[in-house]
């Protein structure tokens, strides 16, 4: 009982680009963001309005917002933001819609955000708010869903009660970050269990870093328990600049590949992806991580 049809969010312009080391040009970043668009990705999470300090590469995030405001498009593209400011900057760039983020682990969410998780949900508070007052639809991240970079092991309760604290605050959307690429399905199907008592399903999205290979078999055991929503980058890109060891987000190109095996609509162009993945890759000097594209490209 898959279901018939899942709602890909890429997040290669923001997860992928924040842990580049060489600088990439604004202007590479818009035409990342709308080649991803022509290729059929309806929700693209374009940047994040975070300091420039803690994140250099996302430095240019108010050029790249106003860039993609106001137009009449299909499109949803989204912004993480991890306060008031950054709510308020997206605000006034003309965006719609917006990503908080915190975790289950507090030693993640310290060295992240530079606040405990309690400090981070109540900073929140006004963020949802204000969010709320302008009709923005919010999504909370929950990174450390399946393990720590700092405390290994994270249990599915936690993960619960930070996912449960985001959706009574108003978050329209959890996605449930493996942010180190850790999880194997049975924990994926253990902690997915967990956050359903609290979270209706319909509002869970999975969020999986490659690292241990083990990213396409827990999209499908999440799949299996019903999450209709999948996070991933153009290319296999990104890393979490403040978790040791992170590696990229599964490729949007070989989720596409497994969705179509299933019969799974998504509503996405897989060669116009892999041609977008090629071009990505060659800009930052890197070679494509995702598989399908290796694969379709040298055939
Ligand atoms: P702080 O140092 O505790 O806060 O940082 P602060 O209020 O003292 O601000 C520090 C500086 O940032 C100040 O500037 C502020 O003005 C400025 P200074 O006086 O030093 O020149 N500042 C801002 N600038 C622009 N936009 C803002 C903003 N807020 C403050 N919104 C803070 C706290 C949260 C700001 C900082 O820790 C931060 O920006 N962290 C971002 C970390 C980040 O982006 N991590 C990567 C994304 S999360 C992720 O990748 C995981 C995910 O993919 C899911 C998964 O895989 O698990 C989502
Ligand atoms: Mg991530």
């Amino acid at each position: 009982n898959l279901p018939s049809r899942v709602e890909l969010v890429e997040v290669g312009p923001r997860d992928g680009l924040q842990n580049e080391s060489a600088i990439i040009l604004t202007e590479t970043r818009l035409e990342l963001i709308t080649r991803l668009a022509a290729g059929g990705l309806e929700r693209i999470e374009i940047t994040s309005a975070v300091s420039p300090r803690w994140v250099p590469q996302m430095a240019d995030h108010e050029a790249v917002m106003s860039s993609f405001s106001g137009h009449e498009s299909a499109q949803r593209y989204s912004v993480l933001v991890p306060n008031l400011r950054g709510l308020e900057s997206a605000l006034a760039h003309g965006v719609r819609e917006v990503a908080v983020f915190t975790a289950a682990s507090e030693s993640f969410t310290q060295r992240n955000i530079n606040a405990s998780i309690e400090q981070s949900l109540r900073r929140f508070e006004p963020v949802m708010r204000m969010a709320s007052e302008h009709g923005i639809h919010v999504r909370g991240y929950v990174s450390c869903a399946l393990g720590c970079p700092y405390e290994g092991e994270i249990g599915a309760e936690r993960v619960a009660d930070v996912s449960r604290a985001l959706w009574q605050m108003g978050c329209r959307e959890i996605s449930l970050g493996d942010t180190i690429g850790v999880g194997t399905p049975l924990a994926v199907k253990r902690m997915l269990e967990a956050v359903v008592r609290d979270v209706p399903l319909e509002g869970t999205a999975v969020h999986f870093h490659d690292t241990y290979g083990q990213a396409l078999a827990n999209i499908y055991a999440a799949l299996q328990e019903g999450v209709t929503v999948i996070d991933s980058a153009i290319a296999g890109l990104g890393g979490c600049p403040y978790a040791t060891g992170a590696s990229g987000n599964v490729a949007t190109e070989d989720v596409v590949y497994l969705l179509n095996g299933l019969g799974i609509e998504s509503g996405i162009d897989l060669a116009s992806l892999v041609d977008t993945g090629n071009w990505i890759a060659r800009q930052l000097g890197r070679d494509n991580s995702a598989r399908v594209a290796r694969a379709m490209t040298a055939a």
